[in-house]
């Protein structure tokens, strides 16, 4: 799976987006350890900031199913085709896909892959709390 099939995924996941108040469609496409491909797409409501991310449901489906070990998300919206994470996202993909995701962004049109340590330096994480 190279980082352009993986961008066409999110691409594609776009479609399934549900952003009636921004009218921004975001798509995202998770690739798991062993080849798996899971799509999200965000989705909003009436109270805008109960609305989740595309990443963050892609991440949690793939989650239930029982998937815990991820290589890379590539994340695209249909307005802004270069489209990074929020914080909020990077927080959830590197506490619960560790710090060497990849995560595929576009670069113009190129899809270019940046570490989501690299993303969110100085992170919180489990790390920090007593177990
Ligand atoms: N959005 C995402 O889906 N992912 C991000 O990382 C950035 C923002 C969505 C949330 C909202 O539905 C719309 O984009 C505009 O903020």
């Amino acid at each position: 799976m190279t980082p352009k099939e993986l961008m066409d995924e999110a691409k594609e996941a776009t479609k399934k987006s549900h952003a009636p108040y921004s009218n921004f469609h975001v798509g995202a496409a998770l690739l798991t350890e062993d080849g798996k491909i899971y799509q999200g797409a965000n989705i909003e409501t009436s109270s805008y900031s109960l609305t989740i991310c595309a990443e963050r449901t892609a991440l949690f489906s793939a989650f239930i199913q029982g998937e815990r070990k991820f290589k890379a998300i590539a994340i695209t919206s249909d307005q802004a085709a270069y489209c990074p994470p929020c914080g909020a996202c990077r927080q959830v993909l590197l506490d619960l896909c560790g710090k060497d995701l990849d995560v595929i962004l576009l670069d113009k049109e190129t899809p270019k892959v940046y570490k989501i340590s690299e993303l969110l330096p100085h992170s919180f994480g489990e790390e920090f709390l007593n177990k």
